[in-house]
């Protein structure tokens, strides 16, 4: 079984699947955490022109697992989870995620592993691209605003120096680039179902998703 999220940055997604894997007792894929470690180590390899840096793809061993409540990712067995989380980062991998080479590497690794076991999985494409024929395809948005509030309070405690307009222009950003560019762009699938959590608890976006997973479920048996 595959449930997907797929929606803006800062819209909820991480955090609900996480919350919900842990009450269906299924697994979690974090999709935009796999094209943070692609970014990293382009980073982290002093950035190299992209045709360049994606020659040592095939070397480069990926894992990653929800563990903890974590989503663990390593890559050549260093542990990079709290590298990936950084404004560096963030300011770059939008540019690495419109790389269809780097699509590639990310979706062929996100295919075998959900052939392992049931994953809920939240990214941009899923319900598009990556996983076209999901059991549940869902699609959250909340306003930018909200979504920058989320955000800035997720990031500050680490990074005292952020601004909230700096974490804003970020997500915007990103938004924009995501859902502009021609490889698998940011799209609500025709068959995703809204959920707008703008105004909404966190507990109200997870009864009403949970509600609808166990409908389906139920539809299915
Ligand atoms: O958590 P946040 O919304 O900040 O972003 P993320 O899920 O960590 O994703 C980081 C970036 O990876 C996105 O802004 C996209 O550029 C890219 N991404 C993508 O292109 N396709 C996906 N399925 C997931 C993420
Ligand atoms: O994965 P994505 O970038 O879409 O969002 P996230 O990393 O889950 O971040 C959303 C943040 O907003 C988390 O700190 C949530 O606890 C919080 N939040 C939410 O998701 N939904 C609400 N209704 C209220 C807060």
């Amino acid at each position: 079984m595959i449930i997907v999220i797929d929606g803006p940055a800062g819209s909820g997604k991480s955090s609900t699947a996480k919350k919900i894997a842990e009450l269906l007792d299924i697994q979690y894929l974090d999709s935009g955490a796999l094209y943070r470690a692609l970014t990293y180590l382009w980073l982290m390899n002093d950035k190299p022109d992209l045709p360049e840096f994606f020659k040592i793809l095939p070397g480069v061993k990926l894992d990653a697992e929800y563990r903890n409540q974590t989503f663990i990712i390593n890559v050549n067995g260093e542990d990079i989870t709290k590298d990936i989380r950084t404004q560096q980062v963030a300011n770059h991998v939008s540019e690495m995620a419109a790389q269809p080479e780097a699509r590639k590497f990310v979706n062929q690794y996100m295919r075998k592993l959900v052939m392992s076991d049931a994953y809920i999985a939240d990214g941009r494409d899923l319900g598009t691209a990556v996983f076209p024929d999901a059991d549940l395809k869902f699609y959250m948005i909340a306003s930018l605003e909200e979504r920058a509030k989320r955000r800035y309070r997720e990031l500050i405690s680490d990074d005292p120096s952020i601004s909230f307009e700096e974490v804003k222009d970020n997500l915007k950003n990103r938004d924009h680039q995501d859902s502009s560019r021609a490889a698998d762009p940011l799209k609500k699938d025709e068959n995703a179902i809204l959920i707008d959590t703008t105004g909404k608890t966190f507990e109200e976006q997870i009864d009403e998703m949970v509600g609808i997973i166990r409908d389906k479920i139920k539809l299915k048996q």
